[in-house]
This record gives C-alpha cells, structure tokens and sequence, in this order.
C-alpha cells in the first residue's frame, strides 16, 4: 500500500446494470437506510452523554469514553452502512466525513466527535431517495463487488475530489490509498470518480 497522505493523518490516527433490489448493493450505497432509531446502551457509571449532528439530525446518545465512532454509530445509533473491517486504521472501510474531513471512525472516539457533523453512506441520497452522483457512478461503474468496501470508498472518493486531490488517475490512486477494496474494483472506482470529477468541472 502506498504512503498516507498527509491529510489523511488526524490526531489519533496512525494511517489510513444496478443491482438494484439487491440487499447487499443497496445497503452499501446507502439505498436501503432502514436505519434503527437511536437505541441508547446502558448506561454505565463512565458513560456520558454527547451531541452529534449526524447525517443532518442531531443525536444525544450515551457512550462510554472508549467506545469508537464507529461502534457508536453502528451500535447505538444502527447506522450499519459504516463498515468495520481491520478496525485498526488500515482498511478504509470505516471511512466517514467528520466536519467535512475523513476519517477512520474506528481510531475515532465518539467523545473526541461531540459537537461535529458526522455524514455517512446513510446521509448521502438525497430525501427523495436520488443517489448521491458518487453513489450513481459507482453502480455505473461497476465499481464494487462485494461491497463490503463501497461505503468507505464512497465516503473517500467524494472527500478526494472536494480535497482537489482527483486531477488524474495516479492522484485519485494516491489519495484513495488509504481505502483497500480485497475484491480488487480499483479501475471502476478511478473510473467513478474520475466520472464525478468531471461532471462536477460541467
Ligand atoms: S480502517 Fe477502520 S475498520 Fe479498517
Ligand atoms: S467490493 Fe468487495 S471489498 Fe471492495
């Protein structure tokens, strides 16, 4: 794997036709959201209570001072299009934006989030159910195979180009380096986001 970006390193973090109707497809690209409620975990004597705006709703839930982004998101919000895959910072899969900015929400902790914005594949369709255009370009590219990585990839690809870290192939490889998909779609996802890219110039 090539070097992390710099802007890939936060404090904290030591790295880095449309099957529609399909479950697991539609999972991966925030289709089928059919996220739970918010279902607080007991409460613990070190558990506290913190605010997050995620996916443009503001959340109370209570988390102990270790739990992670990600376990908070999946397990107590169940926003499960959030995969976990290493949970050690070197797969990617756990990619999310906070306050505009990836990041592994599995060297996350919940507590060091109180008071961001947290968007995730769940907050990327618009309200009408429109994929967001990362998220139309990877089904068009046949950009994911399994799609275990898609949702991280997704989040990573549409924080590349706002970065302005997509101008040609070898850069959008750089930047999206810190994201590895074992089904091996590295073609189709350039392909994606090359495609975004330029429909973004108009
Ligand atoms: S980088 Fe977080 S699960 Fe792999
Ligand atoms: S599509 Fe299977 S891990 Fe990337």
């Amino acid at each position: 794997m090539s070097k992390v970006p710099p802007d890939l390193r936060r404090p904290g973090v030591s790295r880095r036709g449309f099957l529609q109707g399909s479950s697991v497809v539609a999972g991966s690209l925030g289709m089928a959201v059919g996220a739970a409620q918010a279902q607080e975990a007991p409460a613990s004597a070190d558990a506290r209570t913190i605010t997050l705006t995620v996916n443009g709703k503001a959340r109370h839930l209570s988390v102990e001072p270790r739990t992670t982004l990600v376990e908070a998101l999946r397990d107590t919000l169940g926003l499960t299009g959030t995969k976990i895959g290493c949970n050690q910072g070197q797969c990617g899969a756990c990619t999310v934006l906070l306050d505009g900015t990836r990041v592994n929400s599995c060297l996350t902790l919940a507590v060091m989030a109180e008071g961001s914005e947290v968007v995730t594949v769940e907050g990327l369709a618009d309200p009408t159910g429109d994929l967001h255009p990362m998220q139309t370009a990877f089904a068009e590219n046949d950009a994911f195979q399994c799609g275990y990585c898609t949702p991280g990839q997704i989040l990573s690809a549409i924080a590349c180009i706002d970065e302005g870290h997509a101008t040609d192939a070898a850069e959008i490889r750089e930047y999206m380096s810190g994201n590895l998909c074992r089904c091996g779609a590295y073609l189709n996802i350039v392909a994606a986001v090359e495609q975004v890219r330029d429909a973004q110039k108009g």
